[in-house]
């Protein structure tokens, strides 16, 4: 790892320790306790699924696999880190990378589960649910303090420059495997090969994925969030849709990419195409001041254009928004924050905590802050042809080119996602 980015992350504990500082003290507290999280076995067995560490501790210590741990935040003290490290011939013992901000810690070794002592008027966050009651009665804390959570959130919305470039190395890592996944489609494997060859380029296990990968061929390119993976290549291969991930010392890549295959219509390519341009149109639009929700919405006026141009609808791009049309044709959000967390926290608040909640017409979309330098989001256009959406606007005596619509469906969708900072001036795509 270079020294730069070691530097880097000296300076990010360096921030962190200033605003918790500040952030304990307007709340009246004076010491924090953040717990990891852990793992739950399934049911009746002794297998835990996939674990992710808690956002505000991966905040501090960027491993996403860290469980029974915890941090102890005081102002203008040195963060104590308490990591559980059990005498264990099963396992490999748990053990910290020699990297420079472990020095920033107070680092304690625990062979057993502890809870950590807190001076003074102290707070506690993090799924202490899980913790047996004894354990979280044995600590006289406030619990997930309501308001100093969301404060904390607020501070993960803006991203140091550390975070930036790690998000920057996880996009990088990222779009390795989508040029893998690109590969093999062009070679005609199915979802599951594409989904091997882009864990083995992005170089990652499956329990490493920031979220499940969605890989669909054909039809489940419409499906937003298809989770499968099917081990035959379909016999006709009109498209193929990738959004799929990395994770780089905890933060998140959130990439997409659609391509045509050999049996799409030419409608469909061309339709990328256009994607692609309204994805570059749109990020060029970012910069401090803009509303994230006038971006949405101009996101849907220019899927009027496009539906339009390409002999889908034969009104106008007002008509095309305001009938629903372009809502049927993409369901969800514009795009979302990004960080430690692919949905990550405060897309829904103000900046003083109050609800922002999504607009009524856009239930999906996850953001409607408007933008200042630090944040980072991700610009994902869409345009789908999922017939459950479609059927409605059937109904309704709207000018849409249905039997174009029709040869379309089998293609399922497309989707084009980025993730770009908001810098001083404009912005800057982490997406290569
Ligand atoms: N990968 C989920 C999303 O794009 O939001
Ligand atoms: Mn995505
Ligand atoms: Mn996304």
């Amino acid at each position: 790892m270079s020294t730069t980015l070691f530097n880097l992350q000296r300076e990010h504990l360096a921030h962190l320790q200033r605003a918790y500082s500040d952030i304990l003290t307007d709340h009246g507290f004076d010491s924090l306790a953040i717990y990891s999280g852990h793992a739950l076995p399934h049911f009746a067995d002794d297998q835990s699924p996939t674990f992710q560490t808690y956002g505000h501790f991966m905040h501090w210590v960027g491993l996403a696999d860290v469980q029974h741990s915890w941090l102890v935040i005081q102002p203008g003290k040195r963060p104590q880190l308490y990591l559980y490290a059990p005498a264990d011939f099963w396992h490999l013992p748990t053990h910290l990378p020699e990297e420079p901000w472990v020095a920033e810690f107070d680092v304690q070794l625990s062979s057993h589960k502890i809870t950590p002592p807190l001076p003074g008027r102290a707070a506690m966050i993090g799924d202490i649910q899980r913790l047996t009651t004894g354990t979280q009665q044995a600590v006289a804390a406030e619990h997930q303090p309501g308001a100093l959570v969301n404060a904390l959130d607020e501070l993960r919305m803006f991203k140091t420059p550390y975070e930036i470039a790690c998000l920057r190395e996880a996009n990088r890592l990222a779009i390795a495997g989508h040029q893998a996944a690109q590969a093999a489609f062009i070679g005609a494997s199915g979802e599951l090969d594409i989904q091997l060859a882009y864990l083995g380029a992005s170089r990652q296990r499956e329990s490493n994925v920031p979220y499940q990968n969605i890989i669909g061929l054909n039809d489940h390119a419409g499906v937003l969030h298809y989770q499968h993976y099917d081990l035959q290549t379909p016999k006709q291969r009109h498209s193929l849709l990738v959004d799929a991930g990395r994770r780089f010392r905890g933060y998140c890549a959130d990439i997409t990419r659609t391509y045509a295959g050999p049996d799409a219509p030419s409608a469909f390519s061309s339709l990328i195409t256009a994607m692609h341009g309204l994805k570059d149109e749109l990020v060029q639009s970012v910069s401090p001041g803009v509303k994230f929700i006038a971006l949405h919405e101009q996101m849907h006026l220019r899927l009027g254009e496009i539906l339009i141009a390409h002999n889908l609808f034969k009104g106008s791009s007002d008509e095309a928004v305001n009938t629903g049309v372009t809502r049927a044709f993409c369901p969800h959000g514009l795009g979302h924050s990004l960080g430690l967390q692919v949905h990550d926290v405060a897309g829904l608040r103000h900046p003083d905590a109050s609800p922002a909640p999504a607009p009524e017409l856009h239930p999906a979309l996850r953001l409607t802050r408007t933008l200042k330098p630090g944040m980072v989001v991700t610009i994902e256009p869409g345009l789908y042809f999922i017939p459950m959406l479609l059927a409605p606007l059937r109904e309704m005596s709207l000018p849409l080119n249905w039997p174009l619509i029709d040869a379309l469906t089998p293609c399922g969708g497309i989707r084009i996602e980025d993730n770009v900072a908001i810098t001083e001036n404009g912005f800057d795509n982490l997406t290569p």
